[in-house]
């Protein structure tokens, strides 16, 4: 039977539209399937069929899933779930649930799975992620909690990154600069990370979502966009000739104090940054931690001290965008030069 797919607002109150809109958000940046708004569902689930079909329309049928699909356990377990849910009421089986779980239980597992991330505006970034926490020797190939958190206090402070100069170290596969570069417009923005396989699939996320990397076109004056480009930089190993070539007047990183051991070379290196900036340039860093070990946290503090460099705690954001487990604390240190 081919079901008629309900219009939201015929047939559902506002609330039950804000919760499909949830479910729309959570599940296409596959959010853990246990934070879900269940409990939200389970009290407005009736026997009447719209809203499990909404819940469909807008993740497992929604286009952005049908061209960038999360993995396919995802898919299944948040496939079963819902359909679990939708029975409990007591409510006769719905044929497109379970044409849709049939679909995917039919499909070939893909190389590379997505997470696409809801902007204000609506626009998304869309990124190739892998499902395991450390792959290929990199923790590099995910998004953490850090790089949510920056890109949501971008979006709330524009003005700072507006029409700047920035330099992002760490980049990972670049969810921070993406929703940077799609909300505040910098003038520049250049993606540095270590890790081959990493700088890799950042290059490939940068072109999912649009943009062009700086030598793979000419900027007129028409065409006044950002100019992106991905760099190898690695914190041990920079030269002064790359130091000198950078230019930038905001340096900014997430999650990347989370190792003792590489505290050292990430604090000498942002040091060095200021000594190379370009002559009569303000330059800024903003570093954004998860706090998993506040020893270590420490140490970066006590290094950043140690070193000369000044640093402050920066208020956070108010407006939560994006779903992420929020049970960590994160926080943005602004790193000045001691005068
Ligand atoms: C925990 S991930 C964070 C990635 C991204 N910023 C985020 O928050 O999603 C740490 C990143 O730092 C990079 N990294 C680690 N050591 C590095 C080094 N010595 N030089 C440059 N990048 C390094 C890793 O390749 C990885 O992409």
């Amino acid at each position: 039977m081919d079901l008629q797919l309900p219009s939201n607002d015929q047939v559902m109150d506002a609330g039950q539209a804000t919760l499909c809109d949830t479910f729309q958000r959570d599940f296409l940046c596959c959010r853990r399937i246990g934070s879900l708004p269940w409990k939200e569902l389970d009290q407005e689930l009736t026997l009447e069929p719209p809203l499990a079909l909404c819940i469909l329309k807008k993740t497992i049928n929604h286009p952005v899933c049908r061209k960038y699909p999360p993995s396919l356990q995802y898919r299944r377990l948040f496939l079963s779930e819902l359909i679990k849910k939708h029975e409990r009421t007591g409510a006769e089986p719905l044929d497109d649930l379970y044409s849709a779980l049939a679909e995917v239980l039919n499909s070939e597992d893909p190389a590379v799975c997505y997470k696409s991330y809801c902007l204000p505006t609506g626009d998304l970034v869309t990124l190739s992620e892998n499902v395991a926490i450390v792959s290929e020797g990199t923790t590099g190939l995910v998004t953490w909690e850090a790089a949510l958190f920056l890109a949501e206090w971008a979006i709330e402070h524009n003005d700072i990154f507006n029409n700047r100069m920035i330099l992002e170290l760490g980049s990972g596969i670049g969810l921070t600069g993406l929703v940077i570069c799609k909300s505040c417009f910098p003038k520049k923005y250049t993606f540095t990370d270590c890790h081959q396989k990493v700088l890799q699939q950042l290059k490939d996320n940068i072109r999912l979502n649009g943009f062009m990397l700086e030598e793979e076109h000419s900027v007129t004056s028409e065409n006044p966009t950002t100019l992106l480009s991905v760099t190898e930089l690695d914190w041990e190993s920079v030269t002064e000739q790359q130091l000198l070539n950078l230019d930038a007047d905001l340096v900014i990183a997430a999650d990347v104090v989370y190792d003792p051991e590489i505290v050292t070379t990430f604090t000498k290196l942002l040091k060095q940054l200021f000594h190379y900036t370009k002559a009569g340039k303000k330059m800024e860093i903003l570093v954004a931690s998860t706090i998993r070990s506040p020893e270590t946290y420490r140490l970066f503090q006590r290094t950043l001290d140690d070193t000369g460099l000044r640093w402050q705690v920066l208020p956070d954001h108010k407006r939560n965008i994006f779903a992420y487990d929020r049970n960590c604390t994160v926080q943005i240190l602004k790193v000045t030069l001691q005068v």
